[in-house]
């Protein structure tokens, strides 16, 4: 049977997701919604996409879609995904997947309420070397994860447009790269939950009303602790996007550059395990990843499962959000609860 899939928004990633959608068999790019023609219909264009609306729910009225893609700025994403889903359309919604935890909790009940599946785009999870070091964790080779450092950062760089404004945004640096920080560490340990927040953040690179750089520290229920570190607009990243590092008791584990380091301190010994991917990507962002996410948001559709990372752990992930910017408000640890 067919899967009929609209997309909400057409701008960068949008594309990037109807370009991994075209790939698939069985699926038809049914619907494009923007109140921006002229984008839309280039975008109809360019992938085929039978029909055009200027609102989701113009869309949703007109019937015929199983499932929308929402790429769109992020103070749209709860009002677009909730509409989705209240009609029985499956959702995969950008990250962050909103502007709030209130928000993203409002999505998962909605989700539950109609039968639909929510999905987040939490791209990383989809990436072959994530999922490469993630089997060294699972398979215990590095022992016990005490701590993990990871980074989502841009040096001399820095989006522009909506993403700089706090009402269409959300958040800054934070919202938008240490987000996946947060979600690759979280998907390397296992998804554990987070006990407490502490963070520091501010803006000192642009003239903005949102955050251009942030340090957070996350207390996990599994006794591990993770530092990220978010940033626009940086002097130097240590790392890549989602770059992190995990310190077991009986060695380190690297994504990006991706391989193990084992040591055994009874013997002194040092053994360095190469992972056989590149030590520098041609692509940071390879469409490969993407593939590979849409791939998986359709089976799950398929075969009416409740995918990973779903509402659940995107809603998690806005907890930590909102927790390190209350906590570099007040200058305290914030208790999340585990
Ligand atoms: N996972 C990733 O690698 C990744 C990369 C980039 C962006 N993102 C996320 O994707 C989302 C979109 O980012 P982008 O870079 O594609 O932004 P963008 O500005 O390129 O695209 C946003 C699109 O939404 C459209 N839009 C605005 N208002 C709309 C409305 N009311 N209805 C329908 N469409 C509307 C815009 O016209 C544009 O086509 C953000 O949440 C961002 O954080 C994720």
């Amino acid at each position: 049977m067919t899967t009929r899939i609209a997309f909400a928004g057409s701008g960068y990633i949008a594309k990037v997701h109807a370009r991994a959608a075209g790939k698939l068999a069985g699926l038809e790019l049914a619907a494009v919604v923007n109140h921006r023609p002229e984008s839309m219909t280039a975008f109809a264009t360019e992938f085929g996409v039978t029909r055009q609306y200027a609102t989701v729910d113009e869309m949703l009225a007109g019937g015929g879609v199983d499932a929308l893609v929402v790429s769109t700025p992020n103070y749209l994403h709860a009002s677009q995904a909730i509409a989705a889903l209240e009609a029985g359309v499956h959702v995969m919604v950008e990250k962050p997947m909103a502007m709030s935890a209130a928000e993203a909790s409002a999505m998962v009940a909605a989700g539950q309420r109609f039968g639909a599946l929510l999905m987040v785009a939490h791209c990383w999870r989809f990436d072959q070397e994530a999922r490469w070091v993630r089997e060294q964790v699972v398979s215990g080779r590095i022992g016990e994860v005490v701590r993990t450092k990871g980074y989502g950062v841009h040096v001399n760089w820095g989006p522009g447009g909506w993403f700089t404004q706090k009402r269409l945004a959300g958040g800054g640096a934070v919202a938008d790269m240490g987000i996946h920080a947060i979600d690759t560490a979280r998907f390397l340990l296992g998804d554990p939950r987070p006990v407490s927040v502490y963070a520091r953040i501010g803006t000192y690179y642009q003239e903005f009303d949102v955050d251009d750089t942030g340090v957070i520290a996350v207390n996990w229920d599994n006794g591990a602790v993770s530092i990220v570190e978010a940033g626009w607009w940086q002097p130097h990243a240590d790392g890549a996007t989602a770059s992190t590092r995990l310190y077991g008791r009986r060695g380190m584990a690297s994504l990006f550059p991706t391989g193990l380091v084992l040591t055994d301190a009874r013997k002194q010994q040092i053994e360095r395990v190469d992972s056989g991917f590149p030590a520098v990507r041609k692509e940071h962002y390879p469409q490969a990843m993407y593939d590979a996410q849409m791939a998986y948001f359709v089976d799950c559709i398929r075969a009416n499962q409740t995918p990973v990372p779903g509402g659940a752990e995107g809603w998690v992930n806005m907890q930590i959000v909102d927790a390190a910017y209350e906590s570099s408000r007040t200058g305290a640890v914030v208790e999340t609860g585990g």
